[in-house]
């Protein structure tokens, strides 16, 4: 589905993205995890076309789409539920969710998305920014299928979220992998990334430092400790 191989990308003359190579398989949900810094979102950006990979290549569905626009990465099936949720403050909900669709016609319609987030339904005409943070976060994964996505970036969706709304975007995420979505997630609540993921990677100063099943990094104290600062 994904495949990144020795990406380097810059902000000006900061390396940050340093040769990093990953994966993502049909149907799979890899999770990267590491403290805040480190890139995570710059891996984000760079796969999508926000900040291009200065050197590396990235390909998707076969294809190289190294440096493609990000309009046109949507059109080809990736979308991108970005840090911070992002909604459109002064749209409604569903205002939100209609500027998102795509000519591709695929599974995801918006009677489709209202119906894994009624709450979204309940509230289609009210303002995003008149939301609670959990249902922005809804909205914010709602808009990205509205593009009916193969592939899914998903940045820091459980951020600043209280531990019941933690669990239900664990849900959706568990739900969305069983529709067939393949899911790259960034992820810093490790018990939710243990328990979504297929494969977990690390990342630490641009760089990818360790690689596993999620089992072997729950059982691996050394590494948790080194570089998500787990006690
Ligand atoms: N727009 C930017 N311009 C310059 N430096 C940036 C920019 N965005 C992020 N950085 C820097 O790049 C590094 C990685 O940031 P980021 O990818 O946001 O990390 P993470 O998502 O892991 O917290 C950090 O040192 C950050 O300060
Ligand atoms: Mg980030």
């Amino acid at each position: 589905m994904l495949e990144l191989s020795d990406l380097h990308t810059y902000y000006g003359e900061s390396h940050v993205l340093q040769g990093l190579t990953l994966s993502v398989r049909p149907g799979e949900i890899v999770t990267i995890l590491g403290r805040n810094g480190m890139g995570k979102t710059t891996l984000m950006r760079s796969i999508i076309g926000f900040t291009p990979p200065r050197r590396g290549r990235v390909c998707f569905k076969g294809d190289d789409v190294t440096r493609w626009p990000p309009f046109r990465m949507v059109e080809h099936g990736m979308a991108l539920v970005p840090q911070g949720r992002r909604v459109f403050a002064s749209l409604t909900v569903r205002e939100n969710l209609e500027v998102a669709r795509q000519s591709r016609t695929g599974q995801w319609t918006l009677p489709r998305v209202l119906e894994l987030f009624p709450r979204l339904g309940d509230r289609a005409t009210n303002r995003a920014n008149k939301l609670s943070g959990g249902e922005q976060q809804m909205l914010a994964i709602g808009r990205a299928l509205m593009s009916d996505p193969d592939l899914l970036l998903m940045d820091e969706p459980t951020e600043g979220l209280a531990p019941l709304l933690v669990r239900e975007v664990g849900r959706v995420i568990a739900g969305l992998k069983r529709e067939g979505l393949s899911i790259l997630l960034v992820e810093q609540n490790l018990p939710l990334a243990l328990s979504v993921a297929d494969r977990v990677h690390i990342l630490s100063r641009g760089q990818i430092v360790h690689s596993s099943g999620p089992a072997e990094l729950m059982a691996n104290e050394t590494v948790k400790a080194r570089y998500l600062g787990v006690a």
